[in-house]
């Protein structure tokens, strides 16, 4: 199975999960780090100190890309470290990114960075955060601040990772940074940060008029668990709304589907869409970043009496606005660490979802990949082949897009190293590459091993092995 010619191969991280160092060089606090101190909001009550302590071996995890031979490193970029607190740039924050894209280029690795995920400056929260629509303008002055510094070198962006997070985790479920469990607030910030991510895509384009510009969303099918039953299929529909289409269709269509605005209008989202907004928010992209991991398979059932979130564990509030009784049922798949079920084939369904109903723009996989309790073995190595056999499923599953005329471009893996992994800590694993966090050692899994042969050779092994 053979990619296209010049398909770009690489691996993600973001700034909060793994770099550490907080307080250095006047970085002030996100989001994430208020949250963090809240005991209860994170598995262990663990913080983004030291993560993996990428902000001072920066150098070190370069090479360790080369030895991979990547092609391509995403990653994102701190806005409370350009603008601590949200205001005025600090020349000590962008210095990193840039001698991290110096460092990169001189490798020839291609520099991918996200604007935004997910750690907004603590002090624009404290004003309202995403609910506040003056966060967006503020967004797209940061954002022409990293394209000032960096555009000379730069020619991808990508505005936000995964807005879906940011607004239905962050303010309804209350299961992620800022931690509010206020629907009204969490459609709010749906809007802003759909209009931070237009505002941001023409300062982009205004200060780098040769710059690519991309989202990345994270997309799931969603299946009715029981296809004869009305309620299942509705909430199918549902879900698919606030899923993939509130954050598809005005950003590709320049709309927001009647249906999500109907479900969501007890909750005002209509109210904060002025003029003009849905212009802004749909300025032409030239890629498309998908985040894949799994499937949504709902059921509506009256015996569930609480809202299911992300693993069950950390319930708080349900990110699914309006519905009541929802419910995940099994599907008897295998699951990872995460308790998400593994199914590759959903991920050529996405992408041949976007080929067939929005118009067609350059994709991207900006983030698949697994966590599973890997051990470190006496022996110095660790043998994950289920990392391997999850990234070779959705390979496969991948170049299935690509035969059916998916206009896929390239890969990115999640992640290159383990991390602080949101509510769960630092006990769940993605990473290719081991992070030992208490001597910051490096181990390449079986699976970086396994990955860098399939980017250099730029194919998969027939089934058969041959
Ligand atoms: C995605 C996030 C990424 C990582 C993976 C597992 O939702 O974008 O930071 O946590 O999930």
């Amino acid at each position: 199975m053979v990619f296209p010619t010049d398909f770009l191969w690489g691996a993600a991280t973001a700034a909060f999960q793994v770099e550490g160092s907080t307080t250095a060089d006047g970085r002030t606090d996100s989001i994430w780090d208020v949250f963090c101190r809240v005991p209860g909001n994170v598995v262990g009550g663990d913080t983004g100190e030291p993560a993996a302590d990428h902000y001072r071996r920066v150098e070190q995890d370069v090479a360790l890309m080369v030895d991979l031979g990547l092609r391509a490193y995403r990653f994102s970029i701190a806005w409370p470290r350009v603008r601590p607190d949200g205001g005025a740039v600090n020349q000590a924050g962008l210095d990193f990114y840039s001698r991290l894209v110096d460092t990169l280029l001189a490798n020839g690795i291609t520099p991918w960075p996200t604007l935004y995920h997910w750690d907004l400056p603590q002090a624009l929260e404290e004003k309202g955060g995403w609910a506040n629509r003056d966060t967006a303008y503020r967004f797209a002055e940061y954002a022409e601040s990293v394209v000032g510094a960096l555009g000379d070198r730069v020619s991808s962006w990508t505005t936000l990772n995964e807005p879906w997070c940011s607004s239905f985790l962050g303010y309804a479920a209350g299961v992620h940074a800022p931690g509010r469990q206020e629907p009204e607030a969490a459609v709010a910030a749906v809007h802003h940060l759909l209009l931070g991510h237009g505002l941001a895509t023409r300062a982009i384009r205004a200060a780098q008029p040769t710059a690519q510009v991309g989202i990345t969303l994270n997309l799931y099918p969603v299946f009715p668990a029981d296809p004869a039953n009305p309620a299942d299929v509705d909430a199918a529909r549902r879900l698919d709304g606030m899923q993939n289409r509130i954050f598809l269709d005005p950003v590709l269509r320049g709309t927001y589907p009647a249906d999500v605005l109907d479900d969501l209008a007890p909750y005002g989202i209509s109210d904060h869409v002025r003029e003009g907004d849905l212009d802004v928010i749909s300025t032409p992209l030239d890629m498309l970043g998908v985040n894949y991991y799994s499937e949504h398979n709902v059921a509506v059932r009256p015996e569930v009496e609480v809202h299911p979130t992300r693993n069950g564990r950390l319930q708080k509030g349900s990110p699914w606005i309006g519905l009541d009784k929802l419910t995940f049922p099994s599907r008897g798949l295998p699951r990872t660490d995460m308790d998400w079920e593994v199914q590759p084939a959903g991920l050529t369904a996405v992408l041949l979802r976007l080929h067939s109903e929005y118009p067609r723009l350059p994709l991207y996989i900006t983030e698949n990949g697994a966590a599973y309790p890997d051990v470190l073995g006496a022996d110095g190595t660790v043998g994950d082949s289920d990392r391997v056999t999850f990234i070779e499923g959705h390979l496969r599953a991948a170049h299935d897009a690509i035969q059916e005329g998916v206009d896929l471009r390239g890969y990115f893996c999640w992640s290159l190293m383990d991390n602080f992994e949101w509510a769960e800590g630092y006990a769940k694993r993605f990473g290719i590459v081991h992070v030992d966090y208490d001597t910051q050692v490096r181990t390449p899994k079986m699976s970086a091993m396994w990955y860098a042969n399939v980017v250099r050779e730029n194919a998969l092994n027939a089934p058969d092995g041959s």
